[in-house]
Formats: C-alpha cells, sequence, structure tokens
C-alpha cells in the first residue's frame, strides 16, 4: 500500500525540463506519477493548496560536513539531516574530514548505514582521495566506488603533490568519477588566519593568500588536460579561480565548480564587528575575499561559469569558536540559511531568477555527481521542495535544527524559504506555515 497526493496550485519550476508554468504535480507510491500546467485531475485528492508557493526538484548540496565519527558534538548524521531537510534539500553529500577520514571502504559503509538509519534525507559520501587525507598515498579508490562514493575529495587540504595530484585524477579517470578538490598551497597561502587584504593587515593577522586557492587550480587544469579526469572545484572564492575554470570550460575540459553564499554576499572587510573585532563566525576557509571577488563569484554563477551554490555546511561548536578569532576553527553552518542567502545574493541580478537559483541547486549538482535527483519527471522518485518566495523571516541561529550556531547571518532579515521537503514521497519537513492533509492510499 502506498499514498497517491496532489500538489496544486504550484508554480511548477523544473530546470531538467524548462517547465515553468502554474500547475499540478501527482505523487504515487513515492514517484512523480503525473506533471501538468493549469487545473489539477479532480479524482486525486490534493494535499497542498497555497497559491504562491513554487515546487521544484528537491534540493541538493553537495558540500557539506556532518561530523560522524568523530565529530558528533559539533554535528551528527542526526543533527546535520534535520537541518538539511529544515533548509529544503532532500539530498546531502558529505565530505570525509572526519576522524578517522572517510577513506577506507569499512568506515564509509558504517556512516553509509547510520544514514540510512537517520532516514530524513538521501545522503551521500564523497571519499578522501589520499589515505588520512595526508597527500602522500592514493586511496583504494576502485573499491570505494563500489562501495558507493560519488566523488574524492581531500576537502579541507589540498593535494599538493602533482604527482599524486595526477595518479589520483588518472584512477578517476578510469573509474569515471570526478575530483572534489580543496584547492590550497599551504605554503602560499600561509595558513592564513583571514584574507590577505587591508582588514587583515589593520587587524595584524596572516594573510590567507589568494594565490594559494588560484595556483591550485591552475596546475589541476593542466592534469585534467593530460588525464581527462573530471573535475569540479571545491567553494571557489577568487575571481582567477573563477576565470581559470571560465577558461577551462571554454576550451571543453571536463571542469566545473560551486560557490557558497557566504562568498557571494560577504567580504573581508565584514569580518570586523560594531566593536571592531574579528568575528570567529565570519572565519571558514577558503575565508570571505575581497570586494572584487565577490563580484568575480557573482558574475560567474550569472555567465554559467559556476554552476552549483553549495553551503560547505561545517558547524564547530560555540565554545570552539568563542576561543578568538586566531584560535577558533575555520567554517559555519549554512544548511538552514542558504536558500534565502543565494535568493538575496543573486534574484533580479541581470533576470537572474528562481529557475536559474533552482538549477543551481538542483539539476546541476545532480548531473555533475550523477545523483538522482534534480528532476520533476514522471517516473523520478517524489523528491521535492515547497519555497515560499514571499515569505519573510528573521534568520534565528538559536532556532537551528543543526547542533551547532555558527552563522555570519544570525538576526538577518530575508525573503524565501522552505516550507516543505518531500523526499521519496514522504513529506520530512513542514514548516509551521503549511497544512497537509494527508493523501489517500491507494
Ligand atoms: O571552513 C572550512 N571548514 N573549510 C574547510 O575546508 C573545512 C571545513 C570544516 O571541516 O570545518
Ligand atoms: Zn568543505
Amino acid at each position: 500500500m502506498g499514498t497517491e497526493y496532489c500538489i496544486d496550485a504550484a508554480r511548477i519550476i523544473d530546470p531538467s525540463t524548462g517547465m515553468d508554468e502554474l500547475g499540478w504535480l501527482q505523487v504515487k507510491n513515492g514517484i512523480i506519477a503525473g506533471i501538468g500546467r493549469g487545473s489539477r485531475p479532480e479524482c486525486i485528492k490534493s494535499v497542498m493548496t497555497k497559491p504562491g508557493l513554487i515546487a521544484c526538484p528537491g534540493l541538493i548540496d553537495v558540500h557539506v560536513h556532518f561530523r560522524e565519527p568523530g565529530g558528533e558534538h559539533k554535528e551528527t548524521l542526526q543533527t546535520g539531516c534535520a537541518a538539511a531537510v529544515a533548509g529544503g534539500f532532500t539530498t546531502v553529500c558529505c565530505m570525509p574530514n572526519t576522524t578517522p577520514a572517510l577513506d577506507n571502504v569499512e568506515t564509509v559503509r558504517n556512516v553509509m548505514q547510520r544514514a540510512v538509519d537517520v532516514d530524513l534525507c538521501r545522503v551521500k559520501f564523497i571519499a578522501a582521495a589520499t589515505v588520512g587525507r595526508l597527500g602522500r598515498e592514493l586511496v583504494d579508490i576502485p573499491a570505494l566506488k563500489d562501495a558507493g562514493v560519488v566523488a574524492f575529495s581531500d576537502d579541507g587540504d589540498g593535494i599538493e603533490d602533482d604527482d599524486v595530484c595526477r595518479q589520483v585524477m588518472e584512477h578517476l579517470r578510469a573509474i569515471d568519477r570526478p575530483l572534489f578538490p580543496h584547492c590550497e598551497f599551504k605554503a602560499v597561502s600561509k595558513s592564513g588566519i583571514m584574507h590577505a587584504g587591508p582588514t587583515c593587515e589593520s587587524l595584524g593577522l596572516v594573510g590567507y593568500d589568494p594565490r594559494g586557492e588560484e595556483l591550485m587550480i591552475e596546475r589541476d587544469l593542466k592534469l585534467v588536460a593530460e588525464t581527462g579526469a573530471r573535475y569540479h572545484v571545491a567553494h571557489v572564492s577568487t575571481a582567477r579561480g573563477v576565470d581559470f575554470v571560465r577558461r577551462a570550460k571554454r576550451d571543453g575540459l571536463p571542469a566545473s565548480t560551486e560557490v557558497c553564499p557566504h562568498h557571494l554576499l560577504l567580504c573581508d572587510e565584514d569580518v570586523v564587528d560594531a566593536n571592531g573585532k574579528p568575528d570567529p563566525n565570519f572565519k571558514m576557509s577558503p575565508p570571505l575575499r575581497s570586494r572584487d571577488d565577490v563580484k568575480a563569484c557573482i558574475e560567474g554563477v550569472l555567465d554559467g561559469t559556476i554552476e552549483c551554490i553549495v553551503t560547505d555546511h561545517a558547524p564547530h561548536t560555540t565554545e570552539e569558536k568563542q576561543a578568538g578569532f586566531v584560535g577558533a576553527p575555520m567554517g559555519i553552518v549554512g544548511l538552514e540559511t542558504s536558500l534565502a542567502c543565494a535568493a538575496k545574493a543573486l534574484i533580479g541580478q541581470r533576470g537572474f531568477d528562481w529557475p536559474d537559483l533552482i538549477r543551481c541547486m538542483t539539476t546541476n549538482p545532480a548531473r555533475i555527481l550523477g545523483l538522482e535527483g534534480g528532476s520533476l519527471k514522471v517516473g523520478r522518485p517524489a523528491d521535492i521542495t515547497l519555497i515560499d518566495p514571499a515569505r519573510e523571516w528573521t534568520i534565528r541561529a538559536d532556532r537551528f535544527q543543526s547542533k551547532s550556531r555558527n552563522t555570519p547571518f544570525d538576526g538577518w532579515r530575508v525573503t524565501g524559504k522552505a516550507v516543505a521537503t518531500i523526499v521519496a514521497g514522504r513529506p520530512v519537513y513542514l514548516d509551521e506555515s503549511c497544512q497537509w492533509n494527508s493523501g489517500q492510499s491507494v
């Protein structure tokens, strides 16, 4: 027995087909059973009628850090998934910089089972590319692929050695999985505390040099040209980095990239609070960059160079973040603010609208990482997000489902919110504005 229901009177946006029309969506036994414009077929019970809502493929975030194993005091798969569905996400991909790292089949199988037990949204895993993420010895790439990982990354650290990186790419080319690199030569970025620039200088801090990112992207793209490996730059943050990817795509290389909402909304000057002190909730890697870098990242999204919006959701406890700006760990949470913050940064810029944003948060990431969501075509799993694009709300970190509160956006007034998150036909999150009249059994 399953359920059958209809979501109607919604603006249906499906970037995989180009649909953007008022219409209805029929769900049966966890699958999209019908989709159409105008009024719904009368025989099916409607569970959601709220004019003004957008219905789109479930949001996908291909770059999150849930801290299992080893960092459960910051986030667990349970709290991370709760944050994901509250932000409208039906699929997330977890980075492997856990303790121990996700660099072997057994550890990966354990977290996969944990995610199944949590049973909220789809959780995919990205394996480390090198043992212990140390950049020296390759992991067993074919075995990890067979275990079901979707990509490989030493996120948190770059693969600095040219030969190791080339070998990783050669192996990934053979199994057709993408490398998803954190691009940073630490000797060049100086493991800096914040972006190297006037604000950093005035605070007397060690500057995180943008060339650390730029040089690694440049090096890697040469290796991509040699090996033919698929290559997806994690959290691009520099103008030159965006431009390297733009040119690589023009040259026909299998390269793509992603950006975080904070790199579209904030710059290095914003790190300083009203009292002139740097705020650890504005500290992450890569750091908030210059105004010109922010403009270049926005331009990269608008011209299609940057195809995905991701959070780099990186939970750390309040105590850890209170260690002062220098001592605090890098990273901020983002799952519960991503949609509204990305909308604030992008919508209305040169005609960029909800279908464009939804493409960057569903169809594009699904295509790049080979995930099953990102489409409302009949026969696909009913992973659906309902968005109220006009909903004004205030970000309150103390109301997050995430275990952590480290956001630079606390107190921000924003517009646009996921009000229902549906995974395989099952509503796993409904915001207080949503009335769900249970579907009929079939
Ligand atoms: O800010 C960051 N936090 N950047 C990373 O690359 C790692 C992440 C984390 O795991 O905390
Ligand atoms: Zn990351």
